[in-house]
Order: structure tokens, then sequence, then C-alpha cells
């Protein structure tokens, strides 16, 4: 996710039960104008593998190129996103865009696929609106030009991100006889029980998670307990709280300096801290302070007078 799924937060998710973790998106054509804020956004970690680099554009010749730039750093998969539904991306074909146009949007990764040895992969959505959905035949030419797994959005880009996904019509591509490649649902699993029905019910080969993890990288330890017990975990404790901030502040001051570390991880902080009473005051000066001491100082407050904060469970 933009902004959200730097290496710090990627660190972070991945130690709490992540599978595979993905960066944010990349602009192909600010790859190739080496663009400083495309570029950095490739750096990946060891620990986080297997990792994704997830690019985007609608132009051949940008996007092979950015596939040359990108297997530099050795990703275990480079995904392509089809699914952005911003305008600014929209507007120039690509993201979401190219739901407007699927031969495109299958000749550029039949391109890709057979312009290196990365596994290439798609996220996309169900279509680019309700009277547009193909993403059963989309599916199957993806795989058949080689794409080795698919990322299904259970909206449209109509929709943006509006109502519930519906994720019918991804069960349909995994129910398709003729799919063999992996399918991964995604939309709305912001709790164990849908991640367990995405899996059971839907059949679906993985859990794509977006928002319910901002602020929240345990949702995916809770989520893996789940399936082995069927119990809820218990909400992580205050103390875990505030070591995970701490250390996500710390590892975005080393990744990016201090201004942008610090102003990149606070928009984890309200999740966090979600359900303290009277906890407002001490949230705004985690999301005001710019010098990292007075931030880790905000922290050391919190742990004073909150240590002893008991959690609820959410269920
Ligand atoms: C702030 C934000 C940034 C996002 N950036 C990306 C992105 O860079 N690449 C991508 O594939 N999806 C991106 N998405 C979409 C999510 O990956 C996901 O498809 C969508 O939020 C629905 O899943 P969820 O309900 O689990 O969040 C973003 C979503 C949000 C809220």
């Amino acid at each position: 996710m933009e902004d959200v799924s730097d290496p710090p937060f990627r660190a972070l998710c991945k130690e709490q039960g992540a599978d595979v973790v993905y960066t944010e998106f990349i602009s192909s054509e600010g790859l190739i104008r080496d663009a400083a804020k495309s570029l950095i956004k490739l750096d990946i970690y060891e620990k986080e593998r297997p990792v994704g680099i997830q690019i985007f554009g609608a132009n051949l010749d940008s996007m092979l190129r950015s596939v040359e730039i990108v297997e530099k750093t050795k990703p275990d998969i480079i995904d392509i996103n089809f699914g952005c539904p911003v305008k600014k991306v929209v507007s120039k074909g690509a993201g979401a865009g190219i739901l407007k146009d699927i031969d495109l949007m299958v000749s550029l990764t039949e391109a890709m696929v057979k312009h290196t040895d990365v596994p290439i992969t798609v996220k996309t959505r169900l279509g680019w609106d309700h009277d547009s959905i193909k993403i059963v035949e989309v599916a199957e030419r993806l795989q058949d030009v080689g794409c080795k797994a698919i990322s299904i959005h259970g909206r449209t880009r109509a929709q943006m991100y509006k109502g519930d996904a519906d994720w019918n019509p991804i069960a349909k591509v995994k129910n398709n006889p003729r799919m063999h490649i992996p399918v991964f649902g995604n939309g709305d699993v912001n709790t164990p029980e849908r991640a367990v029905e995405m899996r059971d019910k839907y059949g679906l080969d993985g859990a794509m998670i977006g928002r319910a993890s901002i602020g929240n990288p345990w949702f995916f330890r809770e989520v893996k307990h789940f399936f082995e017990t069927g119990e809820h975990l218990a909400p992580p404790s205050m103390q875990e709280r505030i070591d995970i901030a701490r250390r996500h502040l710390q590892m975005a001051i080393d990744w990016k300096g201090e201004k942008l570390g610090v102003f990149e991880t606070r928009r984890h902080y309200t999740n966090y801290f979600k359900g303290i009473p009277d906890f407002k005051p001490y949230r705004t000066k985690m999301v005001t302070c710019d010098n990292p001491a007075d931030v880790f100082a905000a922290f050391d407050e919190v742990e004073q007078l909150f240590g002893d904060y008991q959690f609820e469970s959410v269920v």
C-alpha cells in the first residue's frame, strides 16, 4: 500500500506472520527517469523475503525497462498493479485504467513474462464497472501468457473503495477448471473469521490483507492463530504496542532519515493505541512532534501512564 508498505512496516508484518509482502506500487515512468521517490521504494531487506516489488504503468517500453531495473534488486516476485483506481493513474491507462483495454493488459503481461526470469504476478479488480466484469476470462488469459499468480480485489474500478467487496466472482475464477495458478482474494479481510471464510467458503489460495494491517501488524498472527486453533488470540499488550511503536520509528529513521522516518510512521500510531480512554493528547504529541527524541519521549510517557492498560478482546 502506497505510503504504508515501506520496508520497516513490511518487516514488522513479516515478523507477525505475513507469508508474502509487497512493496508500495512503483511508477514505471518514475523508475526509468531515475526519480529518487521511485528508486527508494525498491529497497528490500533480506528478512522480508519472499517479497514482491509492485510496478505500474501502461507503456510497454517503460514497463520492460522497469523490469530490468527491478530485477537487479533481486525480488522474489514482480507484481503488476492493474488495480489502482486513483484518477491520476487511471487517466494514463495504468492501474485499473487498463481494465478498459484487456488486450493491452494481456500483451503487457506476456511481454514482461518473456523479459525476465523473475515470476510475474498480477493484482487487479473485478472489472472497470459492474457491466464489464469479465474477470474469469481475464484471469485465464493472464495465466495463459505466463502470469504465475493473480490477486483480485473484489470491487470494480467504479466502486473505488465503496460498498462491500464481492468475493463470488473471485471464487468463480478459482473454480474455473482451466485455472491452475494460485488465486488470492482481496478486499475487506478485516477479521480472522473473514480470512477463514475466504479460504473455506470461497476456496481461495490466499488472502491478501491491506487496510486491516495499518497500525496492526499483529493482524497476521491473529489470523494464523485462528486458522490453527479456531480461537481468538488475546490482543497485544500495551508493552508490546509501545515496543513495536519504538522499533517501527527507529527502523523508519534508519531507513529514511529523521524527517521522513518521523513523518511516515505517524499514520500507524492511531491504531497502535486505539481504544485507550483519554489518549488524545498523547496521540496528538506522537503525530505532531517533528523531532524523533520528542516522539520517543511521548512513548516513554505513555508507557509510564498507561503501561498497565488492558486491551479488550475484539470479540
Ligand atoms: C492507503 C492505501 C494505499 C494502497 N496502495 C496500494 C498499492 O500501492 N498497491 C496495491 O496493489 N494496492 C494498494 N491499495 C489497495 C489495497 O492493496 C487493497 O486492494 C484494498 O485496500 C482492499 O483490500 P483491504 O480491504 O484488505 O484493504 C492501497 C490501499 C490503501 C488504503
